[in-house]
């Protein structure tokens, strides 16, 4: 299958990389959010990103031009009419994202991919929903989705080896690289990650060490770009919850299970850079 138009649902952090990696791969991309101030405000962002890459000497200024007008936005799914892929990028519940793939199935043409960015949660419960359970898979984007080269492609037990081979040719014309995993809780890369997060949270909690010394000793001792409680500052500490709360009910393993002190927070808002607090101060 050809794919010339894609959908994104949802323009937070994902929706927005998604939106703005496809269209610079010269995609014609709908993006739809829930209400127009965040549609504005998420548009707003991925003009920003666009600047950026201009200003790093990463596209020229006509590039970014051309991949703002390959851009259109909407807040209803009904703009999805004309779309051979769309992507969901909404938050990390299961109950809004069934909905969301109901919809999806109503208002998009029969031939239509519908994917998931989801980080853990399964893809058969949100392919079950539809009458086209052998096209729904998982593309799980990294993030920054303009910076990172990874996309987690996820097949359940019955999408389709079109559906994958179709999903993973538009995955990789976004210059990505792809793994596949099953559909199983967390999939590979969460089923690694949330844990590691998890204990450097309750490492936190017991008092063991300062964050800073914990972010210090992964990033300057084993070399990685960041340590962990800055890391979950840019995933987001709702999602972080969420998402261990979605492998936890289906694997019953503590080690998914959200630490008090990350439950708190979210209760407070503080949710990372997208609030400006989490762990670290950003205002
Ligand atoms: N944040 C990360 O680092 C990261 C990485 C990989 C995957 N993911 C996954 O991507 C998804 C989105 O995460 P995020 O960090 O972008 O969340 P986010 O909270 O930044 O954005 C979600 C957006 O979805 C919108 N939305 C909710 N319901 C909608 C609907 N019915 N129609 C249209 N828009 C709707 C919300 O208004 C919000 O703007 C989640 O499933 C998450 O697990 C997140």
């Amino acid at each position: 299958m050809e794919i010339k138009k894609v959908g994104v649902v949802g323009c937070g952090l994902m929706g927005q990389g998604i939106t703005e990696v496809a269209a610079r791969s010269g995609y014609d991309v709908v993006v739809c959010e829930v209400k127009r101030e965040l549609l504005d405000k998420g548009l707003e962002a991925v003009k920003g990103s666009l600047s950026q890459a201009e200003a790093r000497n990463k596209i020229t200024p006509e590039e970014a031009r051309a991949t703002l007008s390959r851009i259109s936005g909407a807040t209803s799914p009904d703009a999805f009419g004309e779309c051979d892929i769309v992507v969901e990028a909404v938050v990390e519940n299961l109950g809004v994202k069934k909905d969301v793939f109901q919809s999806l199935d109503k208002c998009c043409p029969p031939h239509a991919i519908l994917a998931s960015n989801t980080s853990a949660i399964s893809i058969i419960d949100m392919a079950r929903v539809t009458r086209r359970p052998d096209k729904v898979i998982g593309l799980h984007f990294m993030n920054p989705v303009p910076v990172m080269k990874l996309c987690e492609m996820v097949v359940s037990i019955i999408t389709s080896q079109e559906t994958a081979r179709d999903a993973r040719h538009f995955v990789e014309s976004l210059g990505k690289m792809v793994v596949t995993a099953k559909d199983t809780p967390g999939f590979i890369i969460n089923r690694l990650l949330v844990p590691y997060i998890f204990d450097a949270i309750r490492m936190l909690e017991s008092g063991l060490a300062s964050k800073e010394d914990i972010d210090k000793s992964m990033q300057f001792g084993l070399n990685h770009p960041m340590g962990p409680l800055t890391l979950v500052d840019l995933t987001g500490l709702d999602t972080a919850r969420n998402i261990g709360e979605a492998m936890y009910r289906e694997t019953r393993d503590a080690r998914y299970y959200p630490p008090v002190l990350l439950q708190k927070m979210v209760a407070a808002g503080w949710l990372g850079r997208k609030t400006g607090k989490g762990f670290y101060d950003y205002r």
